[in-house]
């Protein structure tokens, strides 16, 4: 697991050839080094998926860090209840860095885990921060969700997190997941929504700028709103036994390590990250932009809230006849 003070920020730095200003260098010091590398465009010349290169989070190392500092922080809330059995062969797709990684192998060590992501920086990343971590005996592989390089019904479990939000066609990739489980098998999908964003104070500059990500997302074929369609989605790409429950994140200052861990680290991080691309698109304007953010990081402070709302589905493919 990657707790926050863990971040090991010269190791990634060093991962895309950085020189961190020091090992305490923030997200925003390190987005902002000259000749950032982008994971992304490598990914693409090596996959030529379209997918990716509308990835509206990008694949700078701050979206990789942002990823283990969201995985760190809601490891409780998301997989207290993902465990598979020892011996079980289970299939992550879209691994990215490696955050849910770390988490199915801690809680699943006798399972047999394979790993894959698009990008094949991601998973060389992965490959480096599962090593980091200790964690040996995963899989990993860069392939395409939709041109899975499997056997059919190979695994017994299927997982995917915060993937399909960033897909044009997400039926068709659970569909195609769906084909390489056994009879019997399981998948367990986990999205964000952000229509489930609110906080104190409130803030029309803040839902502005939220609004940039889920319009960034929706021009880039995504949906940032997903979360809530989970049902409908596994229903319609024909798993069976369809459950989904949705797992709340409140903070309020009484849970420092959720203000910093989350409403900051996390959620005000990912919205940060799209202001250029933002101000690209001619979504918004810099001072509006810039109002929104500051807006959600008041949300942090003594008398601020923040609520989002995550969903963890379950379906089951038919066992055989
Ligand atoms: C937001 S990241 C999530 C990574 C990881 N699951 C996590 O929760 O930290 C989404 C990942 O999905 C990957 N991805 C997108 N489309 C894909 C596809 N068609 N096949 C495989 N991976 C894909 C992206 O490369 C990216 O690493």
């Amino acid at each position: 697991m990657f707790a926050d003070d863990d971040l090991d920020i010269v190791h990634i730095a060093a991962a895309y050839k950085l020189t961190p200003p020091n090992p305490q260098a923030t997200i925003a010091q390190l987005a902002d080094l000259p000749g950032t590398l982008s994971v992304c465009d490598l990914s693409l010349m090596q996959s030529g998926d379209l997918m990716s290169r509308q990835y509206v989070h990008g694949y700078e190392p701050s979206e990789a860090i942002r990823l283990q500092d969201q995985a760190s922080t809601l490891v409780e809330l998301l997989h207290s209840d993902t465990h598979f059995p020892e011996g079980s062969t289970v299939l992550e797709a879209g691994c990215g860095v490696g955050a849910q990684t770390v988490t199915l192998a801690q809680n699943s060590p006798g399972a047999k885990i394979t790993s894959i992501d698009v990008s094949a920086e991601s998973v060389a990343q992965a490959r480096r921060n599962l090593q980091s971590a200790g964690i040996s005996g995963v899989e990993l592989r860069q392939a395409n969700i939709f041109s899975l390089p499997f056997e059919p019904e190979s695994f017994d479990h299927v997982f995917v997190c915060f993937v399909l939000e960033h897909l044009r066609n997400p039926v068709d990739a659970l569909v195609s997941l769906r084909t390489v489980l056994k009879p019997g098998g399981t998948i367990t999908v986990i999205e964000g929504d952000h229509g489930s964003t609110y906080f104190h104070p409130e803030s029309d500059a803040a839902d502005a700028a939220i609004n940039c990500q889920v319009e960034l997302q929706r021009r880039a074929g995504g949906n940032a709103h997903v979360g809530r369609q989970l049902y409908p989605l596994l229903d319609r790409s024909g798993f069976g036994n369809v459950r989904v429950s949705p797992r709340m994140v409140y903070v309020d200052s009484s849970k420092p390590h959720l203000v910093d861990g989350f409403t900051r680290k996390t959620f005000t991080a990912m919205i940060e990250g799209v202001r250029t691309p933002a101000l690209e698109a001619g979504i918004i304007d810099a001072a509006s932009f810039d109002d929104g953010i500051q807006a959600l990081y008041r949300t942090a402070e003594t008398d601020g809230t923040f609520c989002y709302t995550f969903f963890k589905g379950f379906g089951e493919k038919a066992p055989a006849a």
